[in-house]
């Protein structure tokens, strides 16, 4: 994968742990500027060491939740004027509420619709302006196979992830002759602290239904990622790529 000079930069939301923090040490490893964002800021600053140790990577962390709007936009918006440029957004926070659709409640669709799915519409939103002045742009949005086969007892969580797919193809519509890509990466069953708190029952299911028989691991959805950021990318924009070992298949 080819690296530019001046350096680009990327932002990741939900990069103090799990798949956002994979995601962003490997984009430090193709030679990005990553700005991690998340609410916890020692964990943040904990992921900004490992990029220095491992790449010798340059990061900053700008804490955030991304579930408030103004602070959102404020924030993607100072990476911008801080850097002169915003060249990458990786939208990967993301909470489950899972719970049956009869004992579903109001803020239990809300609170994960909020997260989800409306933070990634503020936050792209907010990316484009300074992705059209430099005429450049990678949009990443972390999505599920939830979102493209449903799950029971994930009523919220996968309408969210269906729904990152529509913004995702119209945002893509709408930027491609700006040279601006929009693309979903959809997980399958990933390890993480997401998926460890989950009932053993649910895992042995996931397990007996992935055909490679084992759960992924973040630096898998990283490298999906990095790829889909890079420069060699360009003709790839409005798809989903799942990383599911085969879960899914459609
Ligand atoms: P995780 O729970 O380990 O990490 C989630 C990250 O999002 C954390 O950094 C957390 O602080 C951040 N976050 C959550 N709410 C936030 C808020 N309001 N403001 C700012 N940051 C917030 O989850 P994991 O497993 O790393 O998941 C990352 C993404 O991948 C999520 O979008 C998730 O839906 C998706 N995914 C995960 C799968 C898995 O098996 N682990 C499967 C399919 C999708």
């Amino acid at each position: 994968m080819s690296e530019t000079n001046p350096q680009r930069v990327a932002i990741v939301t939900g990069a103090s742990r799990g798949i956002g923090a994979e995601i962003a040490v490997s984009l430090a490893g193709q030679g990005r500027h990553v700005v991690l964002v998340a609410r916890d800021e020692a964990k943040l600053e904990s992921v900004s060491r490992r990029i220095a140790d491992e790449h010798d990577g340059a990061s900053s962390i700008h804490p955030c939740d991304v579930s408030r709007t103004e602070a959102l936009e404020q924030a993607v918006e100072q990476v911008a004027s801080e850097h002169g440029r915003l060249d990458i957004l990786v939208n990967n926070a993301g909470i489950s509420r899972d719970n049956l659709m009869l004992r579903m409640t109001d803020e239990e669709f809300d609170e994960v619709i909020a997260v989800n799915l409306r933070a990634v519409f503020v936050a792209c939103r907010t990316a484009l302006r300074p992705m059209m002045r430099g005429q450049w742009g990678r949009i990443i949005n972390v999505g599920s196979v939830s979102g493209l086969v449903g799950n029971a007892g994930q009523a919220n969580y996968a309408a969210s992830k269906a729904g990152l797919i529509g913004l995702t193809r119209s945002l893509a519509k709408e930027m491609a002759r700006k040279n601006i890509t929009a693309n979903v990466v959809a997980p399958g069953f990933i390890e993480t602290d997401m998926t460890e708190v989950l009932p053993d029952a649910v895992k042995e299911a996931a397990l007996q239904v992935t055909p490679l028989r084992r759960f992924g691991r973040g630096r898998e959805i990283a490298a999906a990622v990095a790829y889909l950021a890079s420069d060699d990318a360009g003709y790839t924009t409005g798809q989903v790529l799942t990383v599911d070992g085969g879960m899914t298949m459609v």
